[in-house]
């Protein structure tokens, strides 16, 4: 087995163990974060289905930034599609048989030409945090820092384009770490620096603003109800307090 084998499945495993058990804990963390006053942004839903519904049209639509900044959006709807695309076309890599959705070739195309979609996307977000002052001013370098991650990714994703690499070795590769029967790597530069970012985003995710996808989820102007006048709200730590009380 080959050095670089044998670095980049340890470096996979730390990688995917940080990944899965900082993103359950922070999660648990999320989950325990009191909410004590009603704060839903109006208008609100009322009812828990409505709830549902806002957070769907959020995630599918990405509706509050729309309403907040057209070219924001764009850039960002677009790259967070491309990145769906993306995670299609690299399912081939994880599973066995490769499901069947996954082989088609419309679903390959769509994750090749929306690793275009993907840059322009990327490019337009850096370009906002340079050029436009307001959003300078509140940028620190960690913002740029994980753009311009993202963008080495996609962009060294790109060039096995025209510098190929073995794609079944690829994945026997990766099969072989999911079921604990290793084989060999190539060693291709691009691919190994194309693995290598994805190790340190892995890495840097359960750490950084990739939060706000789990997030979202937790955030009180988008979770509650907008039922203030019809019900007391009282938190869950606040419930506990009165319980002690009695
Ligand atoms: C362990 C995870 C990953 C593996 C094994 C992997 C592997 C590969 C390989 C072998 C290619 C070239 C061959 C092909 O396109 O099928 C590729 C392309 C690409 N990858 Fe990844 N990648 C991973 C994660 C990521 C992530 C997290 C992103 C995005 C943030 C990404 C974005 C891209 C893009 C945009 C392309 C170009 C697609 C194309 O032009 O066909 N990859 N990846």
């Amino acid at each position: 087995m080959s050095f670089v084998t044998i670095l980049y499945g340890t470096l996979f495993y730390f990688a995917a163990a940080v990944l899965f058990v900082g993103l359950a804990y922070r999660i648990y963390e999320f989950s325990k974060i009191p909410a004590p006053l009603k704060i839903p942004t109006p208008p609100a839903p009322k009812t828990k289905t409505g709830v549902a519904v806002r957070i769907l049209r959020e995630v599918v639509l990405f509706e509050s930034l729309f309403s907040a900044t057209k070219w924001t959006w764009l850039f960002s709807w677009l790259f967070h599609l491309a990145l769906l695309l993306a995670l299609f076309r690299h399912l081939k890599f994880f599973t066995d048989p490769v499901w069947w959705f996954v082989s088609l070739e419309i679903i390959q195309a769509a994750g090749h030409y929306g690793a275009y979609i993907m840059l322009f996307g990327l490019f337009g977000l850096f370009a906002r945090r340079v050029f436009v002052d307001r959003v300078r001013y509140i940028s620190s370098p960690s913002d740029y820092l994980m753009l311009l991650l993202i963008i080495g990714i996609a962009f060294s994703g790109l060039l096995m384009k025209w510098f190929h690499t073995d794609v079944l070795a690829v994945r026997q590769f990766f099969l072989g770490l999911m079921y604990f029967q290793w084989s060999e790597l190539p060693a291709d530069i691009v691919l190994l620096v194309h693995l290598f970012l994805v190790i340190l985003l892995m890495i840097i995710f359960p750490y950084s603003k990739l939060l706000h996808a789990p997030g979202l989820f937790f955030s009180p102007t988008r979770n509650q109800t907008d039922t203030s006048r019809e019900d007391r709200h009282i938190s869950d730590w606040a419930k506990k307090l009165e319980s002690m009380k009695e």
